[in-house]
């Protein structure tokens, strides 16, 4: 199976509903021009889709009656606000995402935390619109997504990367505590909401979230592996500042070789938990299997 027309007609669909789901000037009432263009600025800069990608095609496995796009693209603007915020001087200081100049340097800092702060609520006002006449799957998705992005999960796993980076030398145990919550709490929540969406059982989005966890580990294992070893043209970021940065990663604990094999491990894992699920399971499995393998 050769999954790059399928994923690129998600893509697609991804991108056509960004455009069509989130707000732009319209008017003085709907808040200044600024806003919805930083908003729009990062969201629609390109990125991989991946986790609005695992939304739609978790949801497929169970066919659905309501449309899971609402949920996938509020899946994005989290994780893409959290690019923006991860992006400040204040953290990463980074100047380079998704290709183009960072939020903060193409408007200026202030503009970009509330980019950041505007698309975290529209992901909760996505939720709360288009799945108002489901109100149960309404309330368990925004339970998932409020869940996934707190401060137990997201904003705690990245407050964990910075006292570690600032310690300088995190064990492997508080790297995996920073990688499941930083980078796996998206993409368990990515996977579990499209179950959500496809009235999935107990037992399939419990196999959902567990392939979500290790695809996540693997995920972020591999972005390690990427900063040490690709370009910045490349990867549309910059490339090499986690050692810059003195950062503890899979890479300065294991070397490349080592953290190469243990996203292999993870994604071996993953597969076993994807192909215990109902539906047709062949495109997520080779999507699991073509992150391994990833060039940005
Ligand atoms: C980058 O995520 C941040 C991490 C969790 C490693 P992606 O590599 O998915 O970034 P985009 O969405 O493609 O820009
Ligand atoms: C951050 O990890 C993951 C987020 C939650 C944003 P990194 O700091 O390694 O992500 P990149 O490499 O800047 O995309
Ligand atoms: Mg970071
Ligand atoms: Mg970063
Ligand atoms: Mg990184």
């Amino acid at each position: 199976m050769d999954i790059s027309i399928k994923l690129n007609q998600l893509i697609a669909q991804v991108e056509t509903a960004i455009d069509q789901l989130v707000p732009r000037y319209a008017g003085e009432d709907a808040g200044p021009a600024r806003i919805h263009d930083a908003m729009r600025y990062s969201l629609q800069a390109g990125g991989k889709r991946l986790r609005p990608v695992f939304v739609l095609s978790s949801a497929a496995l169970f066919r659905p009656i309501v449309s899971a796009i609402p949920a996938a693209i509020a899946l994005e603007c989290i994780h893409t606000y959290s690019l923006v915020h991860d992006d400040l001087p204040c953290m990463d200081n980074d100047d380079l995402r998704r290709g183009r100049p960072t939020a903060h340097r193409q408007f200026d800092e202030a503009t970009a935390l509330l980019a950041g702060d505007a698309l975290l609520t529209q992901a909760f006002v996505l939720l709360a619109t288009h799945y108002s006449a489901t109100p149960r799957l309404a309330t368990a998705l925004v339970a998932e997504l409020a869940d996934a992005a707190s401060g137990s999960r997201l904003v705690g796993g990245q407050m964990q990367d910075l006292l570690a980076e600032k310690k300088n030398n995190a064990s492997a145990a508080e790297l995996d505590y920073i990688h499941l919550n930083k980078t796996a709490a998206m993409l368990e929540a990515s996977l579990v909401m499209g179950g959500l969406v496809g009235e999935a059982d107990s037992t399939s989005l419990a196999n959902l979230r567990s392939a979500g966890r290790h695809l996540g580990l693997a995920f972020q294992i591999i972005d390690d592996v990427l900063d040490a070893t690709a370009d910045s043209a490349t990867l549309g970021k910059t490339a090499g500042k986690d050692a810059k940065a003195g950062k503890t990663t899979y890479v300065s604990l294991h070397g490349i070789a080592t953290a190469r094999q243990l996203a292999q491990e993870q994604t071996d894992a993953a597969l076993s938990c994807l192909r215990s699920l109902p539906g047709e399971t062949e495109f997520l499995i080779q999507l699991a299997q073509a992150l391994l393998t990833r060039v940005k």
